[in-house]
C-alpha cells in the first residue's frame, strides 16, 4: 500500500459521469484549483459535446460562467474513458443511481449497475495508486462492494473514499462555492488529506468534516430523508390549513423562528421532486427493511405517502373545483421543472399532476422557461392516450389563452409577475387560478376577477 503523503498529492482528477452532479462539481473544482487538471468523461458523447459547446446541457444560474473560465485551460470534457482513468491520481464516481426497476429490491435499492460498471472500468484501465471516490449517494457499505471489484480485477492498489454531494439544483454553483460542509468518508488517513487538500484550496478547514466511510454513506441519505421529512411535514399542514381558518404562511413563519427549527425548508407546495429525495428514501426504507428495522422503515415510508398525497390531492382539487369534471377543458400549466432555476424534470410534480388531468380528459398546455418541448414530450407521451392532448408554448400569457384553469407548478420567479389582468380578458369566464407553490401575486389574480386557490391558505373563492 502506498502510504508516501506526497504521492498523494492530487493532480490529475477524472470525474466519471457529466450530469447534474459531475458537470457543475468538476467545473468549480477546476476553476477553483487551477493546478488540478479535471477531466469529465461520459460514455454519453452528446451530453459532452454540449458540455465543450456554447450551450451547456445543463441550466444552473453561474455555471456557464464558470465552465467557460476553466475550460481547455484545466477542465476538459471527453469520451475517451479509459485513456482518462489511466492519467488520473484521483476517480470520482458521478454516475447515475436510480432506484432499481427490476429484481431483488425492484422500486426500492437502488440499481448500482452503472456504479459497477465504472469500478470495473477503473480496474482495468487504472495504472498507479488511484484514490477511487463515490460522489454520487449510494446505499451504505457500497465502498466495500467497490473496494471488492477493484481488488479482484486490478494489480494497482486503490483509497476508496465517501465525498457525497450536497448541491441543490438551482443553486449549485453557489452550494459548491460556499458550502455548509464539506464531507470525507474514509479509511486511510493520507487519502482523506490528499482530497481534503483540494477542498481546502477555496472552503475553509473546519467546514471539512470527516467520518469514516460508512457514517459518510449514512449521512448523505439522512440528509435528503430528513430534508424530504420537513416539505412533506409542511405539506401536511398546508391540507390542515385549508381545512381550518388557519395559514400556512402565519404558521410557517412561527415555527420558522424558533431557532430549534429554523425557517428553511418549510414552504409548502405540491411536493418534492428531483432525483434524490424519493431514491434516498426507498433506498433507506428498503435498506431498514433489510436490516429487520420494520418500524422504521414504515416511519420514512410515510413521508414518500405523504409526498404521493399532496401531489394527487392538488390534481383532484382541480377536478372538483372545475365540476367534477376536466374532459375537453384546456387547462395551462404553469412551470414543469421540479424546482425554479433548473431545466431538470426527474420525478418533477407537474409529471404527476399532467398525468392525473390526461387521464382525465383534459387539454394541457406547458410553459415553462427552462424544459424543453422535447424533455416534456419525454415524460408525458406515455401518459396520454393521444399525443395532442398536450403541447409547448412560449409564454404563461400563451399558455393561458382560452384556459379554464391555470396551474403554477414551479416556482419560477417571473411567475410573480405575471400580467393576469390582461391574461384574464383571453381565459375562459369563471376561470381558475390554482398556485400550488403559493408564489404568485394573489392580489393581482383576484383584481382580474379570476377564481383562485392557493396552498395552505383557506377562504379560497368560488
Ligand atoms: C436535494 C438536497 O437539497 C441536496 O442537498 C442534495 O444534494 C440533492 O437533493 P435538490 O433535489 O436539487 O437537492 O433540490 P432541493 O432544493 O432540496 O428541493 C427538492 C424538492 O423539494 C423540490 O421539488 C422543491 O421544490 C421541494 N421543496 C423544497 C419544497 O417543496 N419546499 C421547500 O421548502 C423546499
Ligand atoms: P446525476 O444527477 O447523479 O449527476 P445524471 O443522470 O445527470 O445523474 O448523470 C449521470 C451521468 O453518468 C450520465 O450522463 C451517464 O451517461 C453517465 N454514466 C453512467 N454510467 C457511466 C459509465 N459507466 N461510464 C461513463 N459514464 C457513465
Amino acid at each position: 500500500m502506498v502510504k508516501n503523503f506526497n504521492l498523494m498529492k492530487i493532480k490529475n482528477i477524472t470525474c466519471i459521469g457529466a450530469g447534474y452532479v459531475g458537470g457543475p462539481t468538476m467545473s468549480v473544482i477546476a476553476d477553483r484549483c487551477p493546478d488540478i487538471r479535471v477531466t469529465v468523461v461520459d460514455m454519453n458523447a452528446d451530453r459532452i459535446a454540449a458540455w465543450n459547446s456554447d450551450h451547456i446541457p445543463i441550466f444552473e444560474p453561474g455555471l456557464d460562467v464558470v465552465v467557460k473560465r476553466a475550460r481547455g485551460k484545466n477542465l476538459f470534457f471527453s469520451t475517451d474513458i479509459d485513456a482518462s482513468i489511466k492519467s488520473a491520481d484521483c476517480i470520482f464516481m458521478s454516475v447515475n443511481t436510480p432506484t432499481k426497476t427490476e429484481g431483488e429490491g425492484a422500486g426500492r435499492a437502488a440499481d448500482l449497475k452503472y456504479i459497477i460498471a465504472c469500478a470495473e472500468q477503473i480496474a482495468r484501465s487504472a495504472q498507479n495508486h488511484t484514490i477511487v471516490v463515490e460522489k454520487s449517494t449510494l446505499p451504505v457499505r457500497t465502498a466495500e462492494k467497490i473496494k471488492e471489484i477493484l481488488a479482484k480485477n486490478s494489480k494497482h492498489t486503490f483509497d476508496v473514499l465517501s465525498n457525497p454531494e450536497f448541491l441543490a439544483e438551482g443553486t449549485a454553483v453557489k452550494d459548491l462555492e460556499n458550502p455548509d460542509r464539506v464531507l470525507i468518508g474514509g479509511e486511510n488517513p493520507e487519502a482523506i488529506a490528499a482530497l481534503s487538500d483540494v477542498y481546502a484550496q477555496w472552503v475553509a478547514k473546519e467546514k471539512i468534516i470527516t467520518t469514516n466511510v460508512w457514517s459518510a454513506e449514512m449521512a448523505k441519505l439522512a440528509a435528503n430523508a430528513m430534508l424530504a421529512q420537513r416539505v412533506s411535514s409542511i405539506n401536511s399542514l398546508s391540507a390542515f390549513c385549508e381545512a381550518t381558518e388557519a395559514d400556512i404562511d402565519e404558521v410557517a413563519k412561527v415555527l420558522g423562528s424558533d431557532s430549534r427549527i429554523g425557517p428553511k425548508f418549510l414552504k409548502a407546495g405540491i411536493g418534492f421532486g428531483g432525483s434524490c429525495f424519493q431514491k434516498d428514501i426507498l433506498n433507506l426504507v428498503y435498506l431498514c427493511e433489510h436490516y429487520g428495522l420494520t418500524e422504521v422503515a414504515a416511519y420514512w415510508e410515510q413521508v414518500i405517502v405523504m409526498n404521493e398525497w399532496q401531489k394527487k390531492r392538488i390534481a383532484q382539487l382541480v377536478i372538483k373545483k372545475l365540476g367534477g369534471s376536466v374532459k375537453g377543458k384546456k387547462i395551462a400549466v404553469l412551470g414543469f421543472a421540479f424546482k425554479k432555476d433548473t431545466n431538470d424534470t426527474r420525478e418533477a410534480p407537474a409529471i404527476s399532476v399532467c398525468e392525473t388531468l390526461l387521464k382525465a380528459g383534459a387539454e394541457v398546455v406547458i410553459f415553462d422557461p427552462k424544459v424543453s418541448e422535447n424533455q416534456v414530450a419525454d415524460d408525458l407521451l406515455h401518459l396520454s392516450s393521444q399525443p395532442s392532448q398536450f403541447k409547448c408554448v412560449n409564454s404563461a400569457s400563451e399558455a393561458c389563452l382560452g384556459a379554464d384553469t391555470a396551474i403554477v407548478l414551479t416556482e419560477w420567479d417571473q411567475f410573480k409577475s405575471i400580467e393576469w389582468l390582461s391574461i384574464a380578458l383571453k381565459m375562459s369566464s369563471g376561470a381558475w387560478v390554482f398556485d400550488a407553490r403559493n408564489c404568485t401575486n394573489h392580489t393581482a389574480i383576484r383584481a382580474a376577477g379570476l377564481n383562485l386557490w392557493v396552498v395552505g391558505k383557506s377562504n379560497q373563492s368560488a
